[in-house]
C-alpha cells in the first residue's frame, strides 16, 4: 500500500456507504477532463476545470476545521470522493518523493503553507518528512474539500496547528510567511496571469523553500518553466531537479518530467476499473531556495537504459544536456549506474 496505513483507511472509511457507481462515473469525467486539459494548447491555458465548482464560496472566510460543519456535500460530491481514491494516492506519493529533496534541511521546516491544499495531501507527505514542522496552513475554496481533508486529519493525525483558509488564492494574498510553500497541482487550474501573480506571491511568503508541482504533460512542463523563470528573475536559487539557474535547455517538443510508481489498492482499482496492481504517475517540479542549494551537479533526465556492457544515463548538467555511456569498464561507477533511476542526481561527470 503505497498512503500511510491510517490515511488508507481513513479514505476507505469516507467512500464506505458511499454510492460506488456515482464515484466510478465521476472518476471517468475527472480523467477525461484531466486529458483534455494536457491535451489543451498552453496558449488557451485559461480553462479552469469546472469539476468542483458546485460548492458555494466564501472569501476570506477564515476558521479552524473542527468548526466546520458538514455542509451536505457528501451526497453529491462524486467528484471529491473520487479525487480521494484514485488522484490522491498518486499526488501523495509524487509529493513525497519530490519534497524527499529536502530531507537534509528538513530541520528548517518548521512551517507550512500549502496553497490549492485539496483534501491536504501535502501536509500528509510533509508531516513524514519534516518532524520539526508545527504550524501548517492550507488554503482551499472548495469548501468540501475542507470538510473531506478534515475527516481525514481527524480521523488520524496528531494533531498539528492547522488552519484551514477557505478562500481563493487571490483573496487570501498576502500569504503570511512560512518556511515551506507549496502548490501541488494546482497552477494548472490558473489563468497564465493568474499564475504569475499567485507564484510572486507565493515566493514573497516563502523563508526557506518554495516547491511547484504539475502534472508530466507538456502542459504541466511547460507552466513549470514559466514560474522557474520567473522565480530565478526574482533572486530564487533552484534547489532540484535543475543543477542550475541557467536558461533550461529542455526545448521544442521535449519537457523535463519524471516518474514515480504507485501500488493501487483494491479501493483504487475498483473505483478506477483498472486491473493493473500499479501505476507510474509522470510529473513536473522545481523546488526553489532562499539561499544557494543544488541538491546534485547533474539530474538523471530519461530512464536510465541498459545495454551490453553499458549504460546510457541521459543528464541535464550545467553546461546543457549530456549523454553519458557508462561502460562496465569503469568499475565503480558501472556499479553505481545499477542503481540510478530517473530523476535522481547523476554521478559526478569526473568519476566517468
Ligand atoms: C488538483 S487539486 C490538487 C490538490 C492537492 N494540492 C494535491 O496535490 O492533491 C487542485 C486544488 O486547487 C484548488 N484550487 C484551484 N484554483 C484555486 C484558487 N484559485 N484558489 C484556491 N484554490 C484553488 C482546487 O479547488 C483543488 O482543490
Amino acid at each position: 500500500m503505497s498512503l500511510p496505513s491510517s490515511l488508507y483507511h481513513a479514505i476507505e472509511k469516507i467512500l464506505d456507504a458511499q454510492n460506488l457507481s456515482g464515484i466510478r462515473q465521476a472518476r471517468r469525467v475527472l480523467t477525461q477532463r484531466y486529458h483534455d486539459l494536457a491535451k489543451e494548447k498552453i496558449s488557451d491555458a485559461s480553462f479552469i476545470p469546472q469539476r468542483f465548482q458546485d460548492v458555494s464560496r466564501t472569501k476570506h472566510d477564515v476558521r479552524h476545521p473542527n468548526s466546520l460543519k458538514d455542509e451536505g456535500h457528501m451526497g453529491n460530491d462524486a467528484g471529491r470522493l473520487s479525487y480521494l481514491a484514485t488522484r490522491m494516492p498518486a499526488t501523495y506519493e509524487v509529493c513525497l518523493r519530490v519534497l524527499g529533496a529536502l530531507s537534509d534541511q528538513a530541520n528548517r521546516v518548521t512551517s507550512l503553507l500549502d496553497l490549492g491544499a485539496g483534501p491536504g495531501t501535502v501536509v500528509w507527505a510533509a508531516q513524514d518528512l519534516f518532524p520539526n514542522l508545527e504550524q501548517v496552513t492550507l488554503v482551499e475554496e472548495d469548501r468540501g474539500f475542507i470538510h473531506l481533508g478534515t475527516r481525514l486529519f481527524d480521523e488520524t493525525l496528531e494533531k498539528k496547528h492547522m488552519t484551514w483558509l477557505n478562500s481563493s488564492l487571490k483573496d487570501a494574498i498576502p500569504f503570511q510567511p512560512h518556511a515551506l510553500v507549496t502548490l501541488s497541482y494546482v497552477l494548472g487550474e490558473l489563468s497564465i496571469a493568474d499564475q504569475e501573480y499567485i507564484v510572486n506571491a507565493g515566493w514573497e511568503a516563502t523563508k526557506e523553500f518554495f516547491v511547484l508541482i504539475e502534472p508530466g504533460t507538456p502542459r504541466g512542463f511547460e507552466r513549470i518553466k514559466q514560474a522557474r523563470h520567473q522565480l530565478i528573475q526574482q533572486g530564487a536559487f533552484v534547489v532540484a531537479p535543475c543543477p542550475h539557474e541557467a536558461a533550461c535547455p529542455m526545448v521544442d517538443k521535449d519537457w523535463c518530467h519524471f516518474s514515480q510508481r504507485l501500488e493501487r489498492t483494491s479501493l483504487h482499482r475498483l473505483i478506477k476499473e483498472a486491473s493493473l496492481a500499479y501505476e507510474d504517475e509522470k510529473y513536473s517540479y522545481i523546488i526553489v531556495s532562499r539561499n544557494p542549494l543544488h541538491d546534485s551537479l547533474s539530474r538523471i533526465v530519461r530512464k536510465p537504459r541498459h545495454g551490453s556492457g553499458h549504460f546510457i544515463l541521459d543528464l541535464c548538467t550545467r553546461d546543457g544536456l549530456k549523454r553519458l555511456i557508462v561502460s562496465r569498464k569503469t568499475g565503480k561507477l558501472y556499479r553505481m549506474a545499477r542503481h540510478l533511476e530517473w530523476g535522481d542526481p547523476g554521478p559526478k561527470l569526473d568519476d566517468a
